[in-house]
């Protein structure tokens, strides 16, 4: 049995779903064996060597699946390396402030897990479609960020380049853990 890297992700609106597809993707291209799985299916991890968590952030928020399946699976998470991912800025690649206020949000919320030590930490431009949106985010865009225009700042170049360097950095714990079956 090979050793396998299991990429988890959590998403409300699908955007983030398609960035975890497109990490897989890469991960495979580079010759590492893949599950994808939304991240509040998954009961045990024994079976992968390094884990991948993609989620997005909403309403200052590290989305709360994302946040339980660090709490859910310490013990597990703390033997294997694991590498994360968050969507949030929607204004604009290059909106300086925007990023820095999304990074702080994810920082903040990490920051609950200092046992936590990432081999990748990394922050992508996200997705919204005001039409699609449902409750509370309805609201919450209407009421608090007083209308949230469409937009999609994926940077699918990006994504994959990152994913490309995970490869690179997760391959010892794999090719270690093959070795040993
Ligand atoms: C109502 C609403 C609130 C949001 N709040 C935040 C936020 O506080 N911080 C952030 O960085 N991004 C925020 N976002 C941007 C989302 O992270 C982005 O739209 C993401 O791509 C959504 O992922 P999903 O399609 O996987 O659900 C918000 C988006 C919406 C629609």
């Amino acid at each position: 049995m090979s050793a396998s890297v299991l990429v988890g992700y959590a998403t409300r609106y699908g955007s983030t779903q398609e960035v975890a597809e497109a990490v897989a993707a890469t991960l495979r291209e580079r010759g590492l064996i893949v599950d994808i799985w939304p991240m509040r299916k998954v009961r045990i991890l024994d079976q992968c060597r390094a884990v991948v968590l993609g989620a997005p952030l909403f309403m200052f928020h590290w989305h709360k699946d994302a946040l339980s399946f660090l709490s859910r699976h310490r013990e597990a998470l703390s033997a294997r390396p694991v590498a994360i991912f968050a969507l949030g800025p929607t204004k604009s690649p290059t909106d300086e402030k925007e990023w820095q206020t999304c990074r702080a949000q994810l920082d903040q919320d990490l920051a609950q897990f200092p046992w936590l030590r990432p081999a990748a930490l990394e922050l992508f431009g996200g997705k919204i479609d005001p039409a699609k949106l449902r409750f509370p985010e309805n609201l919450f865009s209407k009421q608090i960020a007083k209308g949230m225009p469409a937009s999609d700042i994926r940077d699918w170049t990006a994504i994959r380049a990152w994913a490309s360097t995970l490869a690179a950095t997760l391959q010892p714990a794999v090719s270690q853990a093959n070795e040993l079956v």
